[in-house]
């Protein structure tokens, strides 16, 4: 079986890990070969989106060890997507156990140290089963699906453009915050609209004013303004990043810079010296441009990575594969050969 990364393409990993929701309880966990799903055409998940997942990352250490970074903060995210989603919530423990065994099992598809890929985990939960009335489902898959991945965003290092979206993802007061599919089929018009224009993701404004950046499509948005903060929107239909927490933790601990969750006007971006996308999947990646009705607005920092972004980038990474020491119990070791 080929191991190797493609892009941010599934790429077919031995085994997948699967568990019943039924009568009020869990099924005990296996892990399994199949990676497709037979599943009730009536499905909630199928007919009205009642589904949630998740996303990190298993780093290939240099001692060939393998990390996981804040799993327990994916495992507390899910809990409060289901929770929104009126599906039962996984024990943190079964979920993080879940989360090893399936890394562990897959080891052989963690990318090696140093090539910048890893192997992203993808846990989710449906609802299941006959239903046709809008209602909860009477039951539930839980599964955790890996794929080694590369880089999300394409290109080596440089600034994307974006570009604003006159729809939106998410309604003020909805789902924004919790990591549930319908906000990406929401996203999706927009997303492919900016990418058929040459543009990297697209940047969603405030549902209520569309006058505030909100954030990007696949990650969260953040600045480092002329006076060196690190600025990112505070918004109730924003998702809750775990990456975004963490650099806001290295800035203010490990850089020393201030850190302010604020409001980012779409037409006041002048104080802003550098900007970037950030997420599991999109890690730190800088932003150059964004176009908002037709008007380009160019950051300082348009040609090449900032470098306070830069600082982020590499601070983030070294921690995530451990030549960083861990600063608040981050990172969980899994060992292959034990
Ligand atoms: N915002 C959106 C819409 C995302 O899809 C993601 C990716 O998970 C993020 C933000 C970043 O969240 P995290 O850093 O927890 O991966
Ligand atoms: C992630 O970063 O984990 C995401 O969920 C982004 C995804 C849309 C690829």
């Amino acid at each position: 079986m080929e191991n190797k990364a493609k892009g941010f393409s599934y790429v077919k990993t031995p085994y997948n890990y699967i568990s019943y929701f039924k009568d009020g309880s869990w099924t005990e966990g296996v892990l399994r070969e199949e990676d497709t799903l037979t599943i009730a055409a009536t499905s909630t998940s199928l007919h009205y989106g009642q589904q949630a997942f998740e996303g990190l990352k298993a780093y290939r250490r240099k001692d060939g060890d393998i990390n996981l970074f804040r799993v327990i903060d994916n495992a507390k995210r899910f809990q409060t997507s289901c929770e929104r989603m009126m599906m039962p919530k996984v024990p943190l423990d079964i979920f993080i156990e879940a989360v090893k065994k399936t890394v562990l099992a897959n080891h052989e598809f963690v990318p090696p140290y140093g090539t910048g890929a890893t192997l992203y985990i993808r846990p989710f939960m449906i609802g299941v089963g006959n239903n046709l009335g809008l209602r909860p489902a009477p039951e539930y898959i839980f599964s955790v699906i890996v794929s080694p991945v590369e880089k999300y965003f394409e290109g080596p290092a440089k600034p994307v453009d974006m570009i604003t979206s006159e729809i939106d993802r998410a309604a003020p007061f909805g789902t924004g915050h919790v990591k549930v599919g319908g906000n990406y089929a929401a996203s999706l018009y927009a997303q492919v609209e900016a990418r058929k224009k040459g543009f990297a993701d697209t940047i969603f404004l405030d549902p209520k004013t569309h006058t505030k950046i909100e954030e990007v499509g696949a990650a969260n948005f953040f600045a480092i303004t002329k006076q060196k903060a690190y600025i990112t929107p505070k918004s109730p239909s924003i998702l809750n990043s775990i990456t975004n927490r963490s650099l806001r933790y290295i800035a203010r601990h490990m850089l020393n810079l201030d850190v302010e969750e604020t409001d980012i006007f779409i037409d006041k971006l002048d104080h802003i010296d550098e900007a970037g996308a950030c997420g599991t999947a999109a890690i730190v990646t800088p932003i150059g441009t964004i176009e908002h009705l037709g008007h380009i607005h160019k950051f300082k920092c348009h040609k090449e990575m900032g470098p306070v972004t830069k600082q982020l980038l590499d601070i983030i990474t070294g921690i995530q594969v451990g030549d960083i020491n861990d600063p608040s119990n981050w990172i969980t070791v899994l060992k292959p050969n034990e």
